[in-house]
């Protein structure tokens, strides 16, 4: 299943603190809704899917100890506003019963997984044998509940065909890419090589990209897909070298409520997460503007990838 980021242990949500891998490995302990919520809002854990499932943890935990349901609700929903999968998973949860509160936070974390692992073969499918692929930030076994969206294909496509490479997307500012995922496909022994974001149109140039693979935090009804900054950037320039842009994108991704993706609420996160990382600065002390993710319009994506097989917007042309 590659790394794990969340486990529930003793009694306690457990996150393995993602803010400073690949070169430590330390586990952050929650016991209630605020401090899950912290543990969202501050990066320990992150990726739509994990994101949900925390936060189911972290209800569970605050219900079962006699917190309020609607408190609960609200901090953890506050955490982080882009991605669905906190409205969606708290929506789950909240006419269960108290005392089976913890399964159905279990069961979504073990469901998220099969998904994930329906996708992943549904999107291999697509790629031709010994892709070159591009991905950016991270969607994998630590952006999830294990295995991952677009680097679930990937993974699923390296099991069948050892011969695909991924080109690793640093993914600047928060380098999602060069922490994250670079440390998960070395895990997994999936060849692959980190470049910097500026490096993808000399690739697509070179015709050394067959596919675009990336992950999602809300997709609108029209198709529009909001994911981490540089995701549109990457989409038109692909639409110029005619490399096709696939989404790893679970049905619980898509909210019906937002017809486009101007209804989606875009993040944006510190100026220090720009100026510099971990506390070593790089640039003065200038104004910032940091959106922690994008809007892609419908018409850049080539596939919407679920764990049901490709999902197409009403009125889109399929591919
Ligand atoms: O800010 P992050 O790291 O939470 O952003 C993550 C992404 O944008 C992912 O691509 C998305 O959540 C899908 S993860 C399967």
């Amino acid at each position: 299943m590659g790394v794990d980021a969340i486990r529930f242990v003793d009694g306690a949500l457990e996150l393995i603190d993602q803010r400073v891998l690949p070169h430590e490995e330390t586990w952050i302990r929650c016991t209630n809704a605020t401090e899950t919520a912290d543990a969202i809002r501050d990066m320990v854990v992150r990726g739509a899917p994990a994101i949900g499932i925390t936060a189911a943890y972290g209800y569970a935990l605050e219900v079962m100890a006699g917190g309020d349901r609607a408190a609960a609700h609200e901090v953890l929903y506050a955490a982080r506003p882009t991605a669905v999968n906190l409205r969606w998973a708290l929506e789950e949860l909240a006419e269960v019963p108290t005392d089976a509160l913890l399964d159905a936070a279990k069961r979504m974390h073990a469901e998220d997984i099969a998904i994930n692992q329906a996708m992943g073969g549904h999107g291999a499918a697509l790629l031709p044998k010994g892709a070159q692929l591009y991905h950016h930030c991270n969607t994998g076994a630590l952006a999830t509940g294990g295995w991952g969206t677009a680097l679930g294909i990937v993974r699923s496509a390296a099991a069948a065909d050892p011969s695909v490479h991924v080109w690793v997307g640093e993914t600047r500012p928060y380098l999602q890419g060069a922490r994250l995922t670079a440390w998960e496909l070395l895990q997994e022994g999936i060849d692959c090589t980190l470049v910097a974001d500026s490096v993808a149109a000399t690739l697509m140039a070179a015709g050394k990209v067959d596919a675009v693979l990336v992950g999602c935090d809300r997709v609108a009804a029209n198709g529009d897909v909001a994911n981490k900054v540089g995701t549109l950037m990457l989409a038109v320039l692909a639409k110029r070298y005619d490399v096709p842009v696939y989404v790893g994108m679970p049905m619980s991704t898509l909210d019906t409520r937002c017809p486009t993706g101007a209804d989606i609420p875009i993040e944006e996160r510190d100026a220090s997460e720009v100026r510099g990382h971990r506390g070593v600065e790089w640039a003065a002390d200038v104004p910032v503007y940091n959106p922690a993710f994008d809007v892609t319009p419908a018409e850049l994506i080539a596939g919407w990838v679920t764990e049901n097989g490709l999902w197409w917007p009403p009125g889109h042309a399929r591919s």
